[in-house]
């Protein structure tokens, strides 16, 4: 009889589009539940997960199912640039190569990018390193768990993410965050809110998708690690909370869209595609359009957060017309490491929000009114968040309206990665498209008052950062 010779199969180097993909995948059979990991069945994921990071991290560098390769998808560590990396791991030509080219250092939008782009590829990033684990784990019904730090009980970083040694263990954490002391330690009020649920429309630097990521998403992330750790954007992905991070932040982008909030429905949003490895090391070519939500993916969630009817379809696009704002200050402010530093802003505002006649015949109006903060940078991670306080004129009682963070204001310092920007490299200026912070400051601002702006470190800063912001307005809805 003659003996069939097969070839071993061949790991990966395809590239596949993702629906064609996802119809081979036995995860497309088996629905799956992300569960809250304080619940027992979110533990008993949780152990699952601990047990793929611990395969993950035993693999080569090379492997693009392995640790590494994993955290520089999102991007390449932040003392090293994507070339030299490529160069170090894979010095020869190799699918391993190819899919490092494609995928290394993509993470939207903290490098720059459409800041309409976060969302989506955040979703994409958590399903594959899902299905990662599935293959890894042999266990396609694997879904991860998620933080759900929203809820008081939860505050503090999850105990077997504190166990020095294991591998859901980081050191480049803030100091209590590693002893079991609350993210927020007692930040009153605390960042880590819901708030984002309560917007209206998904687009723009004041839309849903900018608000949670410069709000719940960023305070979290500087809140829990240092500036080689989850507190900045290069370093980020090494720590494994940072799945648990995103995947609660993917359940409030599903819990907003059950709310009744909608997603752009522009073409240019829908058909922009990202790549990702597979479980087997083929390169998977995902649009947004195949992400906008979770049904078709095959998961859900065990809860989705409650939160204000927000539906408005079809979406409202900001580019149709501007919201009334202007810039009340376009000029560097230095904050202080120790204390704080106000503005007053250089116009009564009332005067200025007269509005663009577009824009009020597509939107209802809400005669809301919002602080945008934007252009952030700093030298290095401060560290804190800054309160932002808002009083009505000089001299009145300021209110805490929020908190801005530095999480992606750091410069990436990968200026030879052509595909990289660096966040001091932007080149678009279509203000509407950046990322901002934007605060609810209705009543607060009076008729023909010059308000105040007062921006508090909470704690002591990194006296390194420097800590710039360059931008105040203020907008009516
Ligand atoms: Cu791309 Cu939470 O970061």
């Amino acid at each position: 009889m003659m003996r069939v010779s097969r070839r071993a199969a061949v790991l990966g180097g395809a590239v596949i589009p993702f629906a064609q993909w996802f119809a081979t995948q036995a995860q497309a059979r088996a629905p799956r539940i992300r569960r809250d990991l304080s619940t027992p069945g979110g533990q008993a994921d949780l152990a699952k997960y601990a047990q793929a990071v611990k395969l993950m991290m035993a693999k080569p560098e090379a492997d693009t199912r392995g640790w590494m390769f994993e955290w520089y998808i999102h991007f390449v560590r932040g003392d090293r640039t994507k070339a030299a990396e490529i160069a170090r791991v894979y010095p020869g030509p190799s699918a391993g190569r190819d899919l490092a080219l494609a995928t290394w250092s993509t993470c939207q939008a903290h490098s720059g990018q459409n800041e309409d782009y976060f969302l989506p590829w955040h979703r994409m990033y958590v399903f594959f390193l899902e299905s990662v684990c599935q293959k890894l784990l042999n266990d396609p019904t694997f879904a991860l768990p998620y933080w759900r730090y929203t809820q008081p009980n939860q505050r503090s970083l999850p105990a077997p993410f504190r166990v020095v040694g294991s591998q859901l263990y980081r050191p480049n954490r803030n100091g209590p965050v590693n002893n079991g002391v609350a993210i927020d330690q007692g930040i009153n009020p605390t960042p880590i809110n819901t708030s984002s649920l309560s917007r209206t429309v998904y687009s723009g630097n004041t839309g849903f998708c900018a608000t949670l990521d410069g709000g719940l998403h960023g305070s979290v992330h500087v809140l829990v690690g240092n500036g080689q750790g989850m507190g900045s954007v290069p370093w980020a992905g090494n720590d494994p909370i940072f799945w648990m991070h995103h995947s609660n932040i993917d359940r409030m982008w599903a819990s907003w869209n059950k709310n009744g909030g909608c997603n752009p429905t522009d073409p240019s949003w829908l058909n922009k595609t990202f790549t990702f490895p597979d479980g087997n090391g083929n390169s998977i070519v995902a649009k947004i359009g195949d992400f906008k939500s979770l049904g078709a993916l095959g998961y859900t969630y065990d809860t989705f957060e409650p939160g204000p009817p927000v539906g408005r379809c079809p979406p409202l696009k900001l580019v149709l017309g501007r919201l009334p704002h202007v810039a009340l200050i376009k000029r560097p402010i230095k904050l202080d490491p120790l204390g704080p530093v106000s503005v007053t802003l250089d116009l009564p505002p009332p005067e200025l929000l007269k509005g663009d006649a577009k824009m009020l015949e597509a939107t209802p109006r809400t005669g809301k009114t919002r602080l945008v903060i934007e252009d952030l940078q700093a030298q290095v991670q401060p560290g804190v968040l800054f309160a932002v306080g808002v009083a009505s004129a000089p001299g009145a009682k300021p209110k805490t309206v929020g908190h801005i963070n530095f999480f992606d204001a750091v410069p990436l310092d990968h200026s030879d990665d052509k595909d990289s920007h660096a966040a001091h490299d932007r080149t678009d200026s279509d203000p509407d498209d950046d990322k901002a912070f934007s605060f609810d400051i209705t009543g607060l601002v009076r008729k023909g008052a010059r308000p105040v702006i007062t921006l508090t470190p909470v704690g002591k800063a990194d006296a390194r950062a420097q800590p710039v912001v360059n931008g105040f307005r203020i907008v009516t809805e």
